[in-house]
């Protein structure tokens, strides 16, 4: 089986990789679609999720030496790691808050520099906050995803679940949530058509 290779990827900590990592599998499932999450740190936390049992994929702490029986790779970096990852497509999530935006700034530009396919998604923007409501809207008119800060993943993260999980069905705007993490997968794989690769990499 071929596989799309995701890399979410940010040297900032607290930004939201982990939670894009396993939300995004979660909802490649939805799609049918097989993932594989790859946790770079042992002791990261997809890999803690993993061990709550109740994930619908597999998650690996190191990269398969065979090809994986995936069609979807998403590799979940841990903080502090500036090594630009290979391969074209890196999501970075940031939160807006300033003292956090220029982590994701310098290193966006490192990965631009060397030609990568950046993909931002601004999480847990603070609504009260028109600072963080800026910033966020700033990065939206340029391209980005938007998944506003909420009480779903909080509830999810407690159950060690995605927000995809049967059990979130009913939790307030999870279904808003849950469009937004379709979207981004979508935005992955046009990428993927403009490259000229086809969906027949995937099938
Ligand atoms: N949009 C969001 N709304 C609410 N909480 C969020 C959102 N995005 C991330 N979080 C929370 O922020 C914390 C850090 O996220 P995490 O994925 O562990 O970051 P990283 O992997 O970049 O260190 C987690 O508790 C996560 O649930
Ligand atoms: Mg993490």
């Amino acid at each position: 089986m071929s596989f799309k290779l995701v890399n979410v990827w940010n040297p900032k900590g607290g930004q939201g990789k982990s939670m894009i990592a396993i939300n995004l599998a979660a909802a490649a499932i939805e799609i049918k679609l097989k993932p594989l999450v790859i946790c770079q740190d042992p002791q990261g936390t997809s890999t803690l999720y993993h061990q709550g049992g109740k994930l619908p994929f597999e998650v690996v702490s190191k990269i398969p030496n065979e090809k994986p029986d995936a069609n979807l790779v998403i590799i979940d970096y841990q903080a502090s790691d500036w090594k630009v990852p290979k391969g074209k497509v890196l999501l970075m999530p940031v939160k807006p808050a300033r003292s956090q935006y220029k982590t994701y700034a310098d290193a966006k530009k490192r990965a631009e520099a060397q030609g990568k396919q950046v993909i931002t998604i601004v999480t847990d923007a603070n609504h009260q906050r028109a600072d963080e409501m800026a910033t966020a809207k700033k990065l939206v008119e340029k391209g980005a995803f938007h998944v506003p800060a909420s009480g779903v993943f909080s509830r999810a993260d407690s159950d060690l679940v995605t927000i995809f999980d049967p059990s979130m069905d009913r939790a307030y705007k999870v279904k808003e949530r849950r469009k937004e993490f379709l979207q981004i997968l979508g935005a992955i794989f046009t990428g993927m058509l403009k490259e000229g690769e086809g969906l027949k990499n995937v099938a």
